[in-house]
């Protein structure tokens, strides 16, 4: 049985009381393969980092189904789920979140402590070599750029080889050569097998993935499938999709939901199969 690397059904998460409160997802379908590098875009509110956090297990859902690998996680308790995140799950923010005090070296060697294991300094210089930064181990993240400490950030958050790896705008605070060298290594990661999972503003980004899903309103709203699908492309679905906000309740988008995508013909660079009506 082919077991996906992120399984979303029916997920809903609503913050706030029944009727009053604000519904950040709503109903969302997504199934992503495993090797597979994903971005989601949408526009400001539209609850791209709460369907991330929901994926990865930081947040639950109100309703629905999450899994990863085959494994369910709603229903898990506290401790199975931080387990879970420990060893399956990485996770990369916008603001790096590297601990002041740590060497690049000890911040990367982290997650494993964290997890009981010893770390083999081998084992840490190898995951900072991978990401350009074996020489500067003994930095503070103070003496690093912000593109070399989400580099650190990123060595930290495989150092475990999870299954799938999570962003919340990785590349956001990164002027944009340091951002192409965080999505070469997010690519690079996607090729040899882990399943990256992004979430964007930025459609230059966004390109390096090999799926680009559409959130409006907490719903799925198309999406585009196709490595190396346009800039151009991408941008033009999301400047229709700022328009939409809002109004998508009153506009369903009928047959573009992710999970229609498997009976869409996609896989050509610039297909767009459902993209943001
Ligand atoms: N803890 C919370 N309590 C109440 N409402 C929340 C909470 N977190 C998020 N929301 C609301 O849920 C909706 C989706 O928020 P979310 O942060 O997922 O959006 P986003 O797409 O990531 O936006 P941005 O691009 O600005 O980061 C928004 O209306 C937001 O105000
Ligand atoms: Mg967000």
């Amino acid at each position: 049985m082919t077991t996906h690397a992120v399984q979303l059904t029916a997920v809903s998460r609503r913050y706030g009381a029944p009727g009053t409160g604000v519904t950040a997802l709503d109903d969302v379908g997504l199934t992503l393969a495993r090797g597979s590098f994903t971005a989601v875009m949408g526009p400001s509110g539209s609850g791209k980092s709460t369907l991330l956090q929901c994926a990865a297990g930081l947040d639950r859902p109100t309703s629905g189904s999450v899994r990863i690998g085959g494994t369910e996680l709603t229903g898990l308790s506290e401790r199975r789920l931080t387990l879970l995140r420990r060893e399956r799950i990485g996770f990369v923010f916008q603001a790096y979140n590297l601990l002041p005090a740590l060497t690049a070296e000890q911040n990367v060697a982290l997650p494993l402590r964290l997890a009981g294991r010893r770390p083999r300094r081998e084992q840490v210089l190898d995951a900072l070599r991978q990401v350009g930064l074996a020489d500067r181990a003994g930095h503070r993240p103070d003496r690093l750029s912000g593109g070399q400490q989400q580099r650190v950030a990123l060595a930290r958050a495989v150092i475990t080889r999870p299954e799938v790896l999570f962003g919340d705008e990785p590349t956001g605070a990164l002027d944009s050569g340091s951002g192409r060298e965080v999505l070469t290594l997010l690519r690079s990661l996607a090729d040899d097998g882990r399943t990256v999972v992004m979430v964007t503003h930025d459609p230059l980004a966004a390109s390096y993935a090999d799926r680009v899903v559409f959130l409006v309103d907490g719903r799925v709203h198309g999406e585009l499938r196709g490595a190396g699908t346009s800039v151009e492309t991408i941008a033009a679905s999301m400047a229709r999709l700022e328009t939409a906000q809002g109004t998508a309740a009153d506009t369903p988008s009928a047959g573009t939901a992710a999970g229609t995508a498997d009976s869409t013909a996609v896989g050509t660079s610039d297909s767009t199969a459902g993209a943001a009506c």
